[in-house]
């Protein structure tokens, strides 16, 4: 991984949190390319030290591993310019872009690897959804989960259709989170605290719980029944959403969003 050379096509958001996190896995700054038409995108990254191009064309010239990091919208038309080499592999982190229009965009037989990311791979703290094409050598899966582990966790699925469940789950997800949240700081705040004072309330608890359901043993419904005492106020509180059909609705809300996803998918497919 250390000796790859990797381009990023797209040097916005995401290209720059992967780039932080690949220096400090170690990689070499001089094996980091990225291109970008905006100057001010190209200075933020060349000030992490690697090397900033005008041309797509330039980034991708040897490179092992060429990340396309651009909106969807503009990626069939960036990919179709773009001379991918043999023996390259192609990770696309494109929302909703199938392994079918990427490759169509592609030479035939060209390695690509599909993944979706989450918005807390900005921090470090995403995770990832990769699922590679048959072209994809063990070698370069492991290229691929090495790019993205740079952001966070990774998970491969072995089923495309499952990366519309991941964006469900998870690339949407922290979007539930959130809406959860503001929903309990309203409350706290109903019930006559200050806006901070609920909203700190509030975001430590979900740190807090976040952090037992993903370092304890236990899995979050045995953490949830060990928290909930017969006759208690938690026991209370659960017992409404479950009235209200809260869990229900989520199970709604997660299916809707990959349903979706997949409508989304076969209209890009389609351009
Ligand atoms: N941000 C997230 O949390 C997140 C989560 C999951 C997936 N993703 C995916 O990650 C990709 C990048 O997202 P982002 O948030 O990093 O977007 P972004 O900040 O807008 O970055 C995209 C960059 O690509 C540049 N660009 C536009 N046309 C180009 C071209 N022809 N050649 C090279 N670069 C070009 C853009 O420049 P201009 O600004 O000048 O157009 C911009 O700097 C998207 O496909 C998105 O679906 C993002």
């Amino acid at each position: 991984m250390k000796d790859l050379t990797i381009a990023f096509i797209g040097a916005g958001n995401m290209a720059r949190s992967l780039v932080n996190g690949l220096l400090a896995a170690g990689v070499d700054a001089g094996h980091i390319r990225a291109s970008d038409p905006d100057a001010g995108q190209r200075a933020r990254l060349a000030a992490l030290g690697i090397v900033a191009v005008d041309t797509n064309r330039q980034a991708v010239a040897g490179a092992d591993v060429v990340v396309l990091a651009v909106k969807p919208q503009v990626l069939g038309d960036v990919l179709s310019e773009l001379p991918v080499e043999a023996g390259q592999l192609v990770v696309s982190i494109a929302a909703g872009v199938p392994l079918e229009a990427l490759e169509r965009w592609t030479p035939a037989g060209t390695a690509i690897v599909r993944c979706m990311p989450n918005t807390p791979a900005l921090l470090g703290a995403g995770i990832t959804g990769l699922f590679a094409n048959p072209a994809v050598s063990a070698g370069q899966r492991a290229s691929a989960d090495a790019v993205l582990a740079s952001a966070g966790r990774t998970v491969w699925v072995d089923d495309e259709d499952l990366l519309d469940a991941v964006t469900a789950v998870s690339g949407s997800g922290p979007a539930y989170f959130f809406y959860l949240m503001e929903a309990m700081i309203d409350a706290g705040e109903a019930l006559g605290l200050d806006r901070d004072t609920a909203t700190l309330l509030t975001l430590e608890t979900a740190y807090g719980a976040a952090r037992m359901a993903r370092e304890g043993d236990e899995p979050p419904g045995r953490l949830r029944a060990n928290v909930t005492s017969p006759g208690g106020t938690t026991e209370r509180a659960l017992s409404i959403l479950d009235d209200g059909g809260v869990r229900q609705a989520l199970n709604d809300a997660i299916a809707g969003a990959a349903q979706r996803a997949r409508e989304l998918a076969k209209d890009i497919g389609q351009s």
